[in-house]
């Protein structure tokens, strides 16, 4: 089908993307996670592939799967799952986005049987999980490499910290503050900021929608 895509703009790209949360295992029957759905990063994929890009996609647990049938699915599960999946993906990639919801700490020894209930109070703890995007900004060569910021005070400040300090190319900040935006829902609202400080805010829009833009901004960023 290679022939089909002549003439795309992600024709010959190569495209590795993390969405989803991760779960990390308390116990056999339990976990720490989040509410991500992975939509945003599932969107971003097909319209990749759309695009004619070979896309990578490395999902957390969701309900959610893909359509497009071309797209390499990498199903896993914890943060270092994720981790080991997309450095492969990532040595070969022209494009690489972190769309994934990963858990910052997992607890540091997951219990063998179910835990029981004793005490009134119970802690467990937790050890820092490996900032996958941090390592590919480490690793990154010829690669345009995009994150993601999710914060709820100081957005643009702290988003253009992570930027900086995960030597990335350009982040987009989920604006939570604004109706219609964030984990769950079909839409979001974005700020689009590149390392030259460009801003670029967007309205409320379908994830899909939301999708299209990323992929313009950055399709624009890699022919310049
Ligand atoms: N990220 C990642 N691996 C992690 C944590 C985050 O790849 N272990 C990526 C996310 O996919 C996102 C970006 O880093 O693209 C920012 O995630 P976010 O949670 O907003 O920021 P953190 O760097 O984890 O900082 P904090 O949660 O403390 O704000
Ligand atoms: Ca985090």
């Amino acid at each position: 089908t290679r022939h089909l895509k002549r003439g795309l703009p992600l024709e010959n790209k190569k495209v590795v993307i993390t969405a989803g949360p991760t779960h990390e295992a308390i116990d056999p029957v339990r976990y720490i996670g989040n509410h991500s759905t992975g939509l945003m990063g599932i969107e971003l994929a097909e319209k990749a592939a759309a695009l004619g890009a070979e896309v990578t996609l490395v999902l957390g647990p969701t309900h959610l799967g893909v359509q497009d049938t071309s797209i390499h699915l990498y199903r896993i599960t914890t943060a270092e799952e994720m981790y080991q999946a997309t450095l492969k993906a990532f040595e070969g990639a022209d494009v690489a986005i972190a769309a994934a919801a990963v858990a910052d700490y997992r607890p540091k020894n997951a219990a063998r049987e179910k835990i029981k209930k004793k005490e009134d109070r119970f802690s467990i703890e937790l050890v820092r999980n490996r900032d996958i995007l941090m390592e590919l900004g480490k690793k990154k060569k010829r690669q345009f490499l995009l994150g993601f910021a999710l914060e709820t005070e100081n957005e643009l400040e702290n988003a253009q910290k992570k930027l900086k300090s995960k030597n990335l190319d350009a982040i987009v900040l989920n604006s939570l503050k604004d109706e219609g935006a964030g984990f769950g829902g079909s839409t979001n609202k974005i700020t689009f900021i590149d390392k030259n400080s460009t801003i670029k805010s967007f309205d409320v829009k379908t994830k899909a929608e939301v999708a299209l833009d990323i992929w313009n901004e950055i399709i624009s960023r890699l022919h310049a």
